[in-house]
C-alpha cells in the first residue's frame, strides 16, 4: 500500500473518531442547554401568572370591593386576571400555554383532563410536592410541562369557593351554584400548567451541533489534504526518486577507480533528491562506488593469490 494511502486511512481513522466525540458531547450540551432554555420559559410565565394572581389578590380585588361590596367583577378574580393575560400574550406566542385546572371549577371550562387530574392528585398526595415537570406529546408537538398546585391559602377565597350562600350573588347568576364550591383551607384545589413547545429549541440545538461537526469535517478534510500533497512532494517523490536512482544505480555498469576512464556511472544515473533525502543518496552513490572499487581490485589480483575458497568444492571427496 503506498504511503500516502496508508495515511490517509490514518486520518481519515481519527477524523471519524474525532468528529464523533465532538458531536456527542456537542449534542449533549446543546440539548442540555435547549432543555435548560425551555425549562427557562416555563417558569419565567409560571411565574408572570403566579404576579399576575397575587396583583389582583392584593391590588385589584380591595379596589373593587371599596367601591362596591355589593357587585361581582370577573376581573376581581385572580384565576380569571391570570388566565385572560395569557391568553392576550398568545396573540404573540399562540404555541405557548397556560391553565388553571381543578376537579371542581367554577368555570366548567376549568375543568382538568385525565392527565390533569393525574398531576393533581400527585400534589394532593403529596404536600411537600411543589412542582411536577416533564414532555408530552409527539413529534412536532412535543411540549415541555410544569405544574405547580393552587392551594386554598387565605379566607378571602374561602368566600366565593366555600358555599354558594356565601359567594355573591352576581357570580352565582353567572357560574351557577353547581360548582366550584366545597373547598377547604390548605387544599390542593387546582394545577397551573404550562407547556412551552420544544421543537424550535431542539432544532436550534440540531442546527449547531451540525455547524460545529460540519466545520470541523472542513477543518480536518482541508488538513488532511495539504498533509498529504506535502507529503507526497516531500517525502513520496524524492523516495520514488531515490528508489528509482538505486535501482538505476545497481543495473548500471561498475565505476572503476578514478582515472581509469569509466567516469562515475553512479553518479550520472541516479537524479539527485532535495532535502534529507540527498544524504541517503549520496550515501548510496558512495557505497555504489566502494564496492565498485573493491570488486575491480579484487579482479586485477591472480587468480593464486586469493584464499583460495573459490575452489571449495574441490577439495577431498
Ligand atoms: C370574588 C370571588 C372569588 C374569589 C375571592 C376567588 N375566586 Fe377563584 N374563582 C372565582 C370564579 C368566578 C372563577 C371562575 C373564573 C373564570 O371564569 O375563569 C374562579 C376560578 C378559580 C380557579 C380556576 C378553576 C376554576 O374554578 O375555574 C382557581 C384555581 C381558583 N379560582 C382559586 C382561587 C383561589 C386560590 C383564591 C384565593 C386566593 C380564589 N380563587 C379567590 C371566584 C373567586
Amino acid at each position: 500500500m503506498r504511503i500516502e494511502t496508508r495515511f490517509a486511512w490514518i486520518i481519515a481513522l481519527c477524523f471519524l473518531f474525532g468528529v464523533a466525540t465532538a458531536g456527542y458531547i456537542s449534542y449533549r450540551l446543546e440539548s442540555q442547554q435547549a432543555r435548560e432554555e425551555v425549562k427557562q420559559r416555563a417558569d419565567m410565565l409560571l411565574e408572570v401568572a403566579t404576579s399576575v394572581r397575587s396583583y389582583t389578590v392584593d391590588e385589584v380585588a380591595p379596589l373593587l370591593q371599596a367601591m362596591d361590596a355589593s357587585t361581582f367583577h370577573a376581573s376581581q378574580v385572580p384565576s380569571f386576571a391570570a388566565q385572560s393575560t395569557i391568553k392576550r400574550l398568545g396573540a404573540r406566542y399562540p404555541e405557548y400555554r397556560y391553565r388553571e385546572t381543578a376537579l371542581n371549577p367554577s368555570n366548567l371550562h376549568d375543568r382538568a383532563n385525565d392527565w390533569e387530574v393525574g398531576l393533581l392528585r400527585t400534589f394532593r398526595t403529596d404536600s411537600a410536592r411543589k412542582e411536577l415537570s416533564g414532555t408530552v406529546g409527539e413529534g412536532g408537538d412535543r411540549r415541555f410541562y410544569v405544574a405547580r398546585p393552587i392551594r386554598v391559602g387565605s379566607g378571602a377565597c374561602l368566600r366565593c369557593h366555600s358555599t354558594p350562600e356565601a359567594a355573591p350573588s352576581a357570580m352565582l347568576a353567572k357560574y351557577g351554584p353547581n360548582n366550584g364550591f366545597g373547598w377547604k383551607m390548605g387544599e390542593a384545589v387546582a394545577i397551573q400548567l404550562v407547556e412551552v413547545p420544544t421543537v424550535a429549541a431542539e432544532q436550534r440545538a440540531w442546527r449547531s451541533v451540525l455547524v460545529t461537526v460540519g466545520s470541523l469535517s472542513c477543518v480536518f478534510v482541508l488538513s488532511a489534504a495539504v498533509f498529504l500533497l506535502l507529503l507526497r512532494r516531500h517525502v513520496t517523490h524524492p523516495l520514488e526518486a531515490l528508489t528509482r536512482a538505486a535501482h538505476a544505480t545497481s543495473v548500471a555498469p561498475r565505476s572503476g577507480p578514478p582515472g581509469d576512464g569509466r567516469g562515475d556511472d553512479a553518479e550520472a544515473l541516479s537524479p539527485a533528491p532535495g532535502g534529507q533525502f540527498r544524504d541517503l543518496h549520496d550515501a548510496i552513490v558512495r557505497l555504489k562506488t566502494s564496492v565498485d572499487r573493491a570488486l575491480t581490485l579484487m579482479e586485477r589480483q591472480p587468480p593464486g593469490a586469493s584464499s583460495g575458497g573459490a575452489n571449495g568444492h574441490d577439495g577431498p571427496r
